[in-house]
């Protein structure tokens, strides 16, 4: 029996996408258990993209079993168009892909309801990916969301779609001054109705299936998606998602027990990217951060939004904080050979407060605006990392950053990437084992 968590250790994209399709080839299922389409991996097979949002990308893997897990909210239209793109790449989805009667459902309202808060917070605004995943969790949390077992029963979901309609219309139209023709509760019943009745096949208690197959010694994987810095309770907040991307969302948002759950894997980028507003310590501007944005064949864009990343330095006051709430027992290093190219990199690795050294990741965000990075500044190797396939194979000045970084976070590395292929890996260690 194994089951892996994987985290993203920053603020997301920090290439969790090619690291579980790499684990999920030695995995018999792969589960997401937070989040929903905000998110997007992309994982390169043969030279081809394959991007995905809600699906676990171990679905590329033949034979393997993929679960939406109960913690993840599900865009009905958003799923159906992600397994018809992947169908139509001859991949089979019925029979392997299950998502969890208890997860809930995105609805319309939730998506414009997402836009329209947003913008009306003003400078104060998160800059969401606007699909309806806060709003969503809103719901849930106040008990009036809808569930994917509500949503196909025709009965329950009817009525749960009359109550919300009315409270969310009027919402958008009195409290924040929305011009919109109001729906009628038969239409989006009528809209949603089709997706419901493709849904209903893969839609199952999967807390039950993940525990049996746990205990028939199967090997599992939980894949996070975002990364701790945007978690509900450890992120930035209000800067955050409304999930919880750090390893303890894998047993709430899965139905399995913490006593279950062997390992975590924290996958960190060489340096630090952020989409959307909120504090970010080592930002970058200029020509550097530039570089950073579009160095490498895939650059730093946000796949499910297309915006451009902010990029900064690799800071380890993140990257330790991470390593606490997570457990991690193995870092998962990515992007490496986007650093082949520069003279000197910086690693921060305190903040000062107010005259004060600070060693944690501060909670207040006014504290935070008043913190300096304290940086380490180490000479470039500037040498192309991207063949490399053993530790050996990298020049000095990259392993003595990789270890540098490894001994600042006092977790070990178990992996190194140093390009988007499946093949552009350095295995260290086996870390679906112990
Ligand atoms: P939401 O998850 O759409 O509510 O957005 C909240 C914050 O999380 C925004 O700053 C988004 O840019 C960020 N965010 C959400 N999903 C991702 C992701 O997959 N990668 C990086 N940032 C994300």
């Amino acid at each position: 029996m194994g089951a892996t968590v994987v985290v993203g250790t920053q603020w997301g994209d920090e290439g969790k996408g090619k690291i579980i399709d790499i684990l999920a080839s030695r995995a018999d299922l792969i589960c997401r258990y937070q989040g929903g389409n905000n998110a997007g991996h992309t994982v390169v097979v043969g030279g081809e993209e394959h991007t995905f949002h809600l699906i676990p990308s171990g679905i590329l893997h033949e034979g393997k079993t993929c679960v939406i897990g109960n913690g993840v909210v599900i865009d009905p239209e958003a799923l159906v168009q992600e397994i018809e793109g992947v169908e139509s790449h001859g991949t089979v989805t019925s029979g392997r892909l299950f998502v969890s009667d208890r997860s809930h459902v995105i609805m319309s309202y939730h998506k414009v309801l997402d836009q329209v808060i947003d913008e009306q917070r003003g400078k104060g605004k998160i800059g969401t990916t606007g699909r309806g995943i806060g709003t969503a969790y809103m719901d849930k949390t106040a008990r009036i969301g809808i569930r994917m077992c509500d949503f196909l029963d025709e009965e329950t979901f009817r009525e749960k779609v009359q109550i919300a309609l009315e409270e969310k219309n009027d919402l958008l139209e009195k409290l924040y001054s929305y011009d919109m023709e109001r729906p009628s509760a038969q239409e989006v019943f009528e809209k949603y109705r089709d997706y419901a009745d493709r849904l209903r096949e893969f839609t199952t208690d999967t807390s039950v299936l993940i525990n049996d197959a746990l205990a028939g010694g199967k090997q599992v994987l939980f894949e996070g998606a975002q990364g701790t810095m945007l978690d509900v309770d450890f992120g930035t907040y209000p800067y955050v998602t409304s999930s919880n991307p750090v390893a303890g969302g894998a047993a709430t948002g899965t139905g399995v027990g913490p006593t279950r759950i062997d390992r975590v894997v924290g996958v960190v980028k060489a340096y630090t990217t952020r989409v959307g507003e909120g504090p970010f310590p080592t930002e970058l501007s200029g020509e550097l951060a530039d570089r950073l944005r579009n160095a490498g064949p895939i650059g730093e864009y946000g796949r499910t939004t297309g915006r451009p990343r902010r990029c900064g330095w690799f800071d380890a006051v993140v990257v330790r904080h991470a390593a606490r709430v997570n457990g991690l027992d193995y870092l998962a290093l990515t992007r490496l050979d986007i650093l082949d190219v520069l003279d000197s990199i910086k690693v921060c690795v305190g903040y000062e407060c107010g005259g004060k050294k600070v060693t944690g990741f501060p909670p207040l965000l006014r504290m935070l605006v008043g913190c300096t990075p304290v940086y380490e500044e180490v000479e470039g190797w500037k040498e192309p990392t991207v063949g490399a396939r053993s530790y050996g194979d990298l020049p000095e000045g990259a392993r003595k950053y990789v270890e540098r970084l490894s001994e600042l976070v006092g977790v070990p590395v178990g992996l190194i990437s140093v390009g988007p292929g499946r093949e552009e890996t350095i295995e260290l260690k086996d870390m679906m084992r112990p």
